[in-house]
């Protein structure tokens, strides 16, 4: 598929006005995407686990406008509140994805969106937010072309989903989504995410993921801005290697059930996104003293136990702790013992893959 099998020929239908309602997970990369190519390209493939608590609701009210213009107008309420701030972003969002939806500003839209996760927590919300909206958008072409495939539909969301926040395009379905080209997977797409095709031992079903908010603050630098830093930084082309390299090597691994050796990609994963950022230029560091406690406490746990216990951490300070279900009642106590101190008040949240977005009754 290409950006053009995305542009709709003409409608069938006309729909005046109606509501959606769709809840979407976040993601949590194994293998990360950090760089990109103009549109929204990912340099190397990624995949990742859907989660299943960490979550956005989102509904969107339409209505034609009865002067049609040649603006997007639209509402955003985040919580109950209006919410300009978020305005500039979903401007931004509905000129990238304009010529697949053209009906866009034939409607006065109002989005109403929420998170299952505090705000302030440090947990991107752009993955699950932007896949919500996405889903919405397509639930509204799906009635203006009722004949778009249940297959199409999903691509399509993804895809969009994509325009908004790369990441977001792995949030619609679960539980394991691949983004990006990668020839040993067939369907893979730069264009959007599609599920794991293939097949996963038992041993990865129902991973947990516990996430330690350890600081809950604003990122000093954004996901954007990172993944521009990658242009022309010394060791781009090897990292973007390494991370197909990884995928290829997931693979076996999946299927195998080796959670060992899918702890080593994993961990090095993680601290090969942070690598880059600790040498890119400008260089910055967004892990704080207590995500490296964490991972040093981690680390020795395992040591002393053999338990499974592992990491993964996104662009910012919070830890991922990734464990099997076999061994989840040890390790979630080792994790309220030892590892819940050195969150900020305390928090964390309790996670698990998913199995991806879902359509809500309004
Ligand atoms: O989707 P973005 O542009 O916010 O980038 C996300 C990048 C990471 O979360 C650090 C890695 C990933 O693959 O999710």
């Amino acid at each position: 598929m290409t950006e053009n099998s995305f542009i709709p020929n003409k409608y069938k239908n006309s729909v005046d006005k109606g509501q959606y309602c769709w809840s979407s997970p976040s993601n949590i990369a194994l293998v990360k995407y950090w760089g990109k190519r103009p549109g929204q390209i990912p340099e190397n493939p990624s995949i990742s686990f859907t989660l299943d608590a960490c979550k956005t609701t989102t509904s969107l009210s339409f209505e034609l406008k009865e002067q049609p213009n040649d603006t997007f107008n639209f509402d955003v309420i985040f919580e109950g509140k209006k919410h300009d701030e978020f305005k500039p972003k979903i401007t931004t969002f509905f000129e990238r994805i304009e010529p697949y939806m053209p009906f866009l500003k034939t409607y006065h839209l109002i989005i109403e969106t929420s998170n299952s996760f505090p705000h302030s927590s440090g947990i991107a919300s752009s993955a699950s937010g932007m896949s919500a909206l996405a889903l919405c958008l397509m639930s509204l072409e799906k009635d203006l072309n009722p004949e778009i495939s249940d297959d199409f539909f999903i691509k399509k969301a993804s895809f969009l989903a994509r325009l908004g926040s790369g990441s977001a395009s792995r949030s619609v379905e679960g539980d394991l989504v691949v983004w990006g080209k990668h020839e040993a997977i067939e369907g893979s797409s730069d264009l959007f995410g599609i599920k794991y095709p293939f097949e996963v031992h038992e041993n990865f079903k129902n991973y947990h993921d516990t996430i330690l908010l350890v600081d809950k603050g604003e990122k000093q630098v954004s996901s954007s801005v990172g993944h521009n830093l990658m242009h022309g930084h010394p060791f781009a082309e090897r990292r973007f290697e390494q991370g197909r390299d990884n995928l290829s090597k997931l693979l076996e691994i999946f299927k195998s059930g080796d959670i060992k050796a899918f702890i080593e990609i994993v961990e090095s994963e993680a601290l090969t996104l942070h690598a880059m950022m600790l040498t890119s230029k400008p260089y910055f560091i967004l892990m704080k003293p207590n995500t490296l406690e964490i991972i040093q406490k981690i680390w020795q746990f395992r040591q002393q136990t053999g338990l499974q216990i592992s990491f993964t951490l996104d662009a910012g300070a919070n830890v991922h702790v990734l464990y099997p279900e076999a061994e989840a009642s040890k390790i979630y106590e080792f994790i309220k013992t030892e590892l819940v101190a050195y969150c900020q008040n305390g928090h964390y949240i309790c996670d698990r893959i998913g199995f991806g977005a879902k359509q809500l009754p309004i």
